[in-house]
């Protein structure tokens, strides 16, 4: 496994846990000697006694030496960062280098395959195929082949132990047979695993997060349309998911979709489309919809609040979701600006993110918890809903804040209830 990222460090550690052994390999030192140490380099429920059990147990091991990754590896996976261009599309050098280092590595008689695991632009895998064939040795043996991981922060070990489907795309029955043969335990689960060819097997992945991207923008536009309306944006969803063929998730109105995925993924496949001459119209409206949340939820304050020019505003999360560090695009990183051009002071508080978002902010104040967050405040912004945040003491809250004004941007309480308690409350779409 190439690349100790998220993605890398999570896959490297379960295919571990599923009785292979693993290599997983970085070219940064300190990483590798953390994670000899035991250190996580990231929050992610779970992976901290995953990591330490596999590797107590020999199956998992850390080096900087590419070699001797290589070397006894069937499969190489590639898993290294994909970061996203000033044009929307993926950075492929790091891939690209770590072909062409493996390709250098492969022998004639020692049959591997190289995969792609990180999200790659459609052609990728090909691509890879030309710099190992470059790369290696007359008569070396391999195919590559491709398998997108579905893996949600917060839930990774969940979704890669128990997935609603295993993507694997390759150009030879031997490739695949041998990659269908790493997921032999979730295949025991009757798990569908689909065989593909390569560029279908890379679409997939862009194809499924713009459609998570689709339905969230869906409802949260709906949302705008149901407080112009009158109607409830939480009882038309559920009403709506109860249709099997729409399904409940990801039909949550709020802030929008953040996060290292969603928002480049969707500007990664317009790109793709954009250069064969399809104008992927539907995700570009969806990444339309996502820009104008934050924008949304200011304009909500101020209605309930008037000029920020001098107020203190207090924000509960920072995270882009719950069950992360991860900042990455999160609402929080559009809202503090915001606030501060208008004049507003913020405070904020996160149960895992404060370090992660200082990085972008470092003078922000941080609060321990949301009722310090809340002392003297003149407004609060629920903006990622962790568990903590979803049973607040309301009436502690409320002596807390200067003025008792609450936007929920995540719908997690009942509109009723905040304002039988006093709050001047706002949501969306309800
Ligand atoms: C996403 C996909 O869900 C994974 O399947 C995929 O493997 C991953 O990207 C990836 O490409 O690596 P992730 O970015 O961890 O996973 O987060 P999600 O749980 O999908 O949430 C994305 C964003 O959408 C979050 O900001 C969340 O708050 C927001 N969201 C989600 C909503 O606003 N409403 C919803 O109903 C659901």
């Amino acid at each position: 496994m190439v690349g100790t990222g998220y993605v890398g460090l999570v896959s490297g550690a379960c295919f571990a846990d599923f009785g292979h052994e693993v290599w997983c390999v970085d070219i940064n030192a300190e990483r590798i000697d953390q994670l000899e140490r035991g250190e996580i380099p990231f929050y992610e429920p779970g992976l901290s006694a995953l990591v330490s059990r596999n590797h107590a147990s020999g199956r998992l091991h850390f080096t900087t030496d590419l070699a001797a990754g290589v070397a006894p590896a069937d499969v190489v996976m590639i898993a290294v960062q994909t970061p996203p261009m000033e044009n929307g599309e993926a950075d492929l050098r790091f891939v690209m280098q770590v072909a062409r280092d493996v390709g250098e590595l492969l022998l004639p008689n020692q049959y591997k395959v190289v995969c792609t695991k990180s999200t790659v632009p459609v052609g990728t895998a090909r691509e890879v195929k030309k710099i190992l064939t470059e790369a290696a040795p007359e008569g070396a043996a391999y195919d590559v082949a491709s398998n997108p991981e579905f893996l949600r922060e917060g839930s990774s070990i969940e979704d890669f132990m128990r997935p609603d489907r295993v993507v694997i795309g390759t150009e030879t029955p031997r490739a695949a047979e041998l990659m269908q043969s790493l997921y032999r335990p979730v295949y025991l689960l009757h798990t569908p695993i689909v065989t593909t060819d390569l560029e279908s097997s890379e679409l997939i992945k862009y194809a499924a997060n713009a459609y998570l991207a689709v339905k969230i923008s869906y409802i949260n536009e709906m949302s705008d349309l149901c407080e112009k309306l009158g109607a409830q944006v939480d009882v038309v969803a559920r009403a709506m998911g109860l249709d099997g063929r729409i399904g409940p998730k990801f039909l949550h109105a709020g802030l929008g979709f953040g996060g290292s995925c969603l928002p480049k993924d969707t500007k990664a496949i317009v790109q793709m489309g954009e250069q064969v001459g399809v104008p992927m119209r539907l995700i570009r409206g969806a990444i339309e919809i996502n820009d104008g949340r934050a924008t949304g939820a200011i304009q909500k304050l101020e209605a309930l609040l008037g000029s920020l020019e001098g107020k203190r505003i207090a924000l509960l999360g920072l995270a882009f979701k719950p069950n992360t560090d991860d900042v990455r695009e999160a609402p929080a990183l559009r809202l503090v600006p915001m606030l501060r051009e208008r004049g507003a002071t913020v405070v904020a508080c996160d149960p895992e993110a404060t370090e992660t978002f200082r990085q972008f902010f470092p003078d922000l104040e941080i609060a321990s918890d949301p009722y310090a967050a809340a002392e003297g405040a003149d407004g609060l912004l629920l903006v990622t809903e962790w568990n903590p945040y979803r049973e607040l003491d309301l009436a502690r809250l409320q002596d807390a804040l200067n003025e008792a004004v609450f936007v929920d941007c995540r719908n997690v309480y009942s509109p009723k209830r905040m304002r039988e308690l006093g709050f001047r409350y706002d949501s969306f779409g309800r």
